[in-house]
């Protein structure tokens, strides 16, 4: 039930730091560190490629878990959108290992992948919000987001969830393979949590950007680099099902290639800065579409901030950042629905689960 909340957007938004605690918690192994199933390892370390495959928001999971699974346990991944792999399906690896991410593990899409790749005789890992889902007890292997139900149509817990349990996954993987990640997980996910509550405790901040920014636009674009650029994706995503604005993520770098052609004065653009490699990259980017009328809105990390930034998020570990970025970015979204007087948690033409192709 939604209690006192007027949607369960907003419950499910707040809900994100205890769950995030909630997963490390199922996580936890007597000696209390992080970690998954030995025969889920195995297969994991055993790939020579992992094939994540999801739609919509858990795509935009899998990006930032590709992320995770390169750069910590150092295994080649490629992330695919369900609907385009089963009719286009690119030249596998020999021992792949396939990662379905479904919040409801009822997706139609994804699950036409499922049976193919079984009929193919692979391996198949599920990461879903839901115990004897479909995905769930056709793969052989189950990891469990313990998110709680998500009721909205817009995903916004079950997109957190998906990234830690990847990060936990990661983490685990290269601890079996005697990789040393140089951080301690659960230390910062810790950290994350109360990043994540504290902004939900300050939502003002975001019902004034989207009040600013939001209220009478047609169009917004989302600009990032790195995973920043996966979270900016997201970001547009949600905006676009919940307040019907135009929105698009596009990589910072790539606007100049043609899109930046569409910013006039005053047209809002999000950017994300919480990568320390590509800080200055990204205010470049900025000042580009700033240059060209474009009403900008920068969210940084404490750390990297600047002058003029909108908004600086608590410090946290930079490949955790999309936790904590992806809040405002949700509570943005909300309110610019809200305020554009949209069906918050039943968007026209959309469907919690689609369980069709
Ligand atoms: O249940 P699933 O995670 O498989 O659903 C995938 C998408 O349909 C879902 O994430 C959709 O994009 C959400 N409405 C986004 O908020």
């Amino acid at each position: 039930e939604k209690g006192t909340y007027p949607h369960y957007m907003l419950k499910e938004t707040d809900e994100q730091p205890f769950v995030i605690r909630k997963i490390m918690q199922a996580y936890q192994n007597e000696q209390g560190d992080l970690h998954v199933d030995e025969s889920i390892l195995n297969a994991v370390n055993e790939a020579d490629r992992l094939y994540i495959v999801a739609c919509g928001t858990s795509y935009h999971a899998g990006l930032v878990g590709k992320q995770y699974l390169e750069q910590m346990a150092n295994i080649p991944v490629e992330v695919h959108v369900a609907s385009e792999f089963v009719y286009n399906m690119p030249l596998l690896s020999k021992k792949p290992l396939f990662i379905f991410i479904s919040q409801s593990g009822e997706t139609a899409d994804s699950r036409a992948v499922l049976v193919k790749v079984k009929e193919l005789g692979y391996e198949a890992l599920t990461i879903t919000n839901v115990a004897g889902s479909t995905l769930s007890r056709e793969a052989d292997y189950t990891l469990l987001l313990h998110a709680g139900p998500e009721i909205a149509v817009a995903s916004t817990k079950a997109y957190t969830a998906q990234i830690a349990v990847l990060s936990i996954l990661a983490d685990a993987a290269a601890k079996k393979a005697g990789i040393d990640t140089g951080f301690d997980l659960a230390h910062e996910l810790g950290i994350v949590a109360n990043a994540m509550e504290v902004l939900c405790d300050g939502k003002e901040e975001f019902e004034q950007i989207a009040r600013d920014y939001l209220s009478t636009t047609r169009n917004c674009f989302f600009i990032g680099r790195s995973v920043d650029y996966y979270v900016g994706l997201e970001g547009a995503l949600k905006l676009k099902e919940i307040s019907y604005i135009q929105a698009e993520g596009f990589a910072g770098g790539e606007l100049k290639h043609g899109t930046i052609a569409l910013i006039e004065d005053g047209t809002p653009v999000i950017a994300l800065a919480t990568q320390g490699s590509v800080n200055l990259n990204i205010r470049g980017n900025v000042k580009e579409v700033a240059a060209r009328g474009a009403n900008t809105c920068v969210i940084s990390m404490k750390g990297l901030e600047q002058e003029g930034d909108r908004f600086v998020l608590p410090a946290v570990h930079e490949l955790l950042s999309p936790l904590a970025a992806v809040v405002p970015f949700q509570l943005i979204a909300y309110y610019a629905a809200l305020h554009r007087d949209c069906d918050v948690d039943k968007p026209r033409n959309l469907a919690k689960s689609v369980t069709v192709e």
